[in-house]
């Protein structure tokens, strides 16, 4: 027997393992696919994993210390661990939860309910198999910083799952433009997304926005954080 026989064997034995794997029922071991690139359906960095975790990964809720029902929301290996089934959004526990009403539905009461595009996007990012896409070439432009289609999504993505509701975090709402407007106004918006020394870094437990986000949320205050 020589050496690459041996070898053979153990590259035979991987992919065995491999596919055994593969065919386990996800709550019992999916290990999630990375993929990297533009092109690959729903950005999981960008556009599902802030949602998570300002709407979910809160304190008393699902970030790693509450863990609420044994579910930690914060990261793509927690939220992929349980209630969730690949390709199939309508089977998952974590998607169903967002339709339902009254303590069932979450984000749970008083915390206020995603939007139907957000909805939408959760769920289709699980029925495209719900796989840890990154490094997804999304575009952002820092000479783009209008209210409506600029700096209120960047808050509705990041921000509005704390700052929304009746009891909002810190007191502070950003659900819409006169209550961003003042947080623009009195420095903190701006203190806030930059980490600036003497504010709350903000998002709360969560990657610090990219610097083209905050780019824009500075010009757009500069020029009179206008409605626009
Ligand atoms: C997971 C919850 C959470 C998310 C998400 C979140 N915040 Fe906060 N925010 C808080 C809490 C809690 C406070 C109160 C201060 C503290 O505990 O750090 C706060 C305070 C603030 C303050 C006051 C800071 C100061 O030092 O005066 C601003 C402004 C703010 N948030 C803006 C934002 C913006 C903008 C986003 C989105 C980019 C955001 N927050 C996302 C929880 C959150």
């Amino acid at each position: 027997m020589n050496k690459n026989f041996y070898l053979l064997v153990i590259v035979i034995a991987a992919i065995g393992l491999m596919n055994a794997c593969k065919h386990l029922p996800p709550e019992s071991g999916f290990n999630g696919t990375t993929v990297s690139g533009a092109n690959n359906g729903v950005c999981f960095e960008t556009d599902i994993l802030p949602l998570f975790q300002s709407n979910c990964a809160k304190s008393g809720c699902h970030d790693a210390a509450s863990h609420q029902g044994e579910y930690i929301l914060d990261s793509y290996s927690n939220i992929i661990k349980k209630g969730l089934v690949p390709g199939n959004a309508t089977g998952s526990k974590i998607y169903k939860v967002l339709f339902e009403t009254g303590n069932n539905k979450m984000p749970a009461p008083p915390n206020p309910d995603l939007t139907a595009p957000q909805k939408i996007l959760i769920g289709q990012w699980i029925n495209e198999g719900a796989r840890n896409t990154i490094g997804c070439g999304v575009s952002c432009d820092s000479n783009q910083f209008k209210y409506a289609a600029n700096i209120s999504v960047i808050m509705s993505t990041y921000c509005t799952g704390c700052h929304a509701g009746s009891i909002p975090s810190g007191n502070i709402l950003l659900n819409n433009y006169a209550n961003v407007k003042i947080q623009a106004n009195n420095g903190r918006l701006v203190g806030a997304v930059s980490h600036a020394a003497g504010y709350s870094a903000m998002p709360k437990n969560a990657n610090k926005l990219s610097e083209c986000q905050i780019a824009q949320i500075r010009k757009w205050v500069v020029a009179g954080a206008l409605n626009n």
